[in-house]
């Protein structure tokens, strides 16, 4: 095992335990990741690709610390306790994860609140320069989530995403519900924010093409184990 991996995941296992009343209650264990190992690198965009229902969104929440798993998951060599700062997550409906009543610069705002980061000047110039590096202009601060395209809003949540400069970010099949052309420019932003912020990525898709275009290396899961690697 490599300890200056960035992230390390060590054999977790994982399962979904839910309660079947028609069986006067007895507990249905299902298991959905099988002595999981894998390493990502400082700087690394690691891909995973596999089929619908292999457990590649489990496997992202227990990284986020968000589900019970058994085995380690390691943070630049240290153990994660529970959700961390470090790692941050991208969804596949981007709509879905910004609050429809709020301003775009509330939205961005409201991490560095939470986390008592910056003054209000200080926070105001983070904003802006995380949207321009997401391409958007310091204008769709005022802007909110319903006059904004798919893309647009997309782009607001990764920089929403990295404003509390995390290690890690986990994109999720982060361009599904994007048409092509649009998934194609949210695959380029990744591509722009590694090479000029060094950012570390795994990049979730059941989409082999953007995975192989995008990834620095790609695993493959199946049924809650990772198995090939093709690239
Ligand atoms: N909260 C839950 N309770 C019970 N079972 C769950 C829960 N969440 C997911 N599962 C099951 O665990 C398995 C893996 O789900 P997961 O969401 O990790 O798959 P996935 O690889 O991300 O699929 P997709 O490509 O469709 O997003 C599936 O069979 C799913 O039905
Ligand atoms: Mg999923």
């Amino acid at each position: 095992m490599d300890n200056s991996a960035l992230l390390s995941v060590r054999d977790v296992s994982s399962a979904y335990i839910s309660r079947n009343f028609a069986l006067f209650g007895k507990k249905q264990i299902k298991p959905v990741l099988d002595h999981i190992n894998l390493e990502l690198q400082n700087g690394e965009i690691l891909g995973l690709t596999g089929k619908s229902g292999c457990g590649k969104t489990s496997l992202a929440k227990c990284i986020l610390g968000i589900i019970e798993y058994e085995g380690k998951i390691l943070i630049d060599g240290k153990e994660l306790k529970n959700k961390s700062l470090q790692v941050q997550m991208v969804f596949q409906e981007p709509g879905a994860s910004l609050n429809p009543v709020k301003k775009i610069g509330w939205l961005m705002e409201e991490p560095l609140i939470i986390h008592k980061t910056g003054t209000p000047v200080e926070r105001e110039r983070k904003i802006d320069e995380m949207l321009e590096r997401v391409g958007l202009d310091p204008s769709y601060k005022t802007r909110r989530v319903h006059e904004l395209s798919g893309g647009q809003k997309q782009r607001v949540c990764i920089a929403r995403s990295l404003i509390l400069s995390p290690r890690l970010l986990i994109a999720d099949e982060a361009i599904s519900s994007l048409d092509v052309s649009t998934g194609a420019q949210i695959l380029n932003l990744f591509r722009e924010l590694h090479a000029n912020l060094g950012l570390s990525v795994l990049f979730i898709s059941h989409n082999k093409d953007a995975v192989e275009y995008l990834c620095d290396r790609v695993l493959v899961m199946e049924n809650g184990r990772v198995g090939e690697v093709f690239k």
